[in-house]
């Protein structure tokens, strides 16, 4: 049934929208490889307007790599979402004083999630539920875009450097957390610049939220670097603001993009949920 299928640019950086798929019924396999496909080839995928329960966006999840088995919530939202495998609330909601998801407030500095880890997040899925009526956009950085922008030298100088990322559970910016052996904290060696599985094509992949230094550079040497690639990875043409609308379920490729959150009032409730594709092996 692929012929109704409308496939779209988000943005002139990165990212595709889809229309003409129902994602509250079994994809046929057909359209699974073309949403495959057009991820791959978009590092984003944006779907509107479908409501979407958590069995939903796990079946959508798994067209894609495993999704994450964990159970992650808090106390969960109306009752339903902490029997879901590895659904993961990010909101500003409290009940009797308690979040009743993760990164809740506020700002978050560019990261890719499960950088921290051994084994990183293939890719993330988010699915909006309470938005904001000002900010909250999640910004996307195309590190694939960054890393040829480079120059030559540079591209030399970095190609086979390590980096070691460090992340505290829902810290948004880096100065929350600054040593390895402080409690519920994650870190992970990695190359700074990876080639995607897929496509082939070289990523930088480091982040101001995570990557804390390269491995065995001198400290200020590093951090002149990372200062340098950071501001670089950000650079706004290379980025793309996701401006959410009720609804909207992404899913993008965190081994090539990074994302960060903008503000947003702590007075308004903001809720998405999110589930992550677990396997990254390179
Ligand atoms: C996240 O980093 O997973 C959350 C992004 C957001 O809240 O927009």
């Amino acid at each position: 049934m692929t012929g109704t299928i409308d496939i779209r640019p988000l943005s002139d950086v990165v990212g595709a929208i889809v229309e003409g798929v129902d994602l509250t019924r079994p994809l046929d396999d057909t359209t699974a490889d073309l949403l495959r496909d057009t991820f791959s080839r978009n590092s984003i995928l944006c779907i509107r307007g479908q409501q979407l329960a958590a069995s939903d966006q796990i079946r959508f999840g798994d067209l894609f790599g495993p999704v994450d088995s964990g159970f992650r919530v808090r106390s969960g939202y109306g009752g339903q979402e902490t029997r879901n495998r590895g659904v993961m609330l990010v909101s500003n909601i409290r009940k009797n004083g308690e979040q009743i998801g993760s990164l809740p407030d506020g700002e978050m500095q560019f990261h890719s999630d499960g950088a921290h880890r051994d084994i990183p997040y293939a890719a993330t899925t988010l699915y909006a539920i309470k938005l904001p009526s000002v900010g909250g956009d999640t910004l996307f950085a195309n590190l694939a875009m960054a890393y040829d922008a480079l120059d030559d030298d540079t591209k030399n100088r970095i190609d086979e450097l390590q980096v070691r990322n460090l992340y505290g559970y829902d810290d948004t910016f880096r100065e929350e957390t600054t040593e390895e052996t402080e409690p519920n904290t994650s870190a992970a060696t990695h190359n700074l610049v990876k080639t995607h599985p897929v496509t082939g094509r070289k990523s930088l992949y480091l982040s101001r939220l995570m990557t804390r230094h390269v491995v065995g550079m001198d400290r200020g040497e590093s951090d002149d670097l990372l200062n340098i690639l950071f501001d670089h990875a950000e650079r706004t043409e290379f980025v793309y603001a996701h401006k959410w609308l009720m609804n909207d379920l992404l899913i993008w490729d965190n081994r090539c993009l990074n994302h960060a959150r903008t503000d947003f009032p702590g007075s308004e409730e903001r809720l998405l949920r999110r589930l992550t594709i677990t396997e990254w092996h390179d």
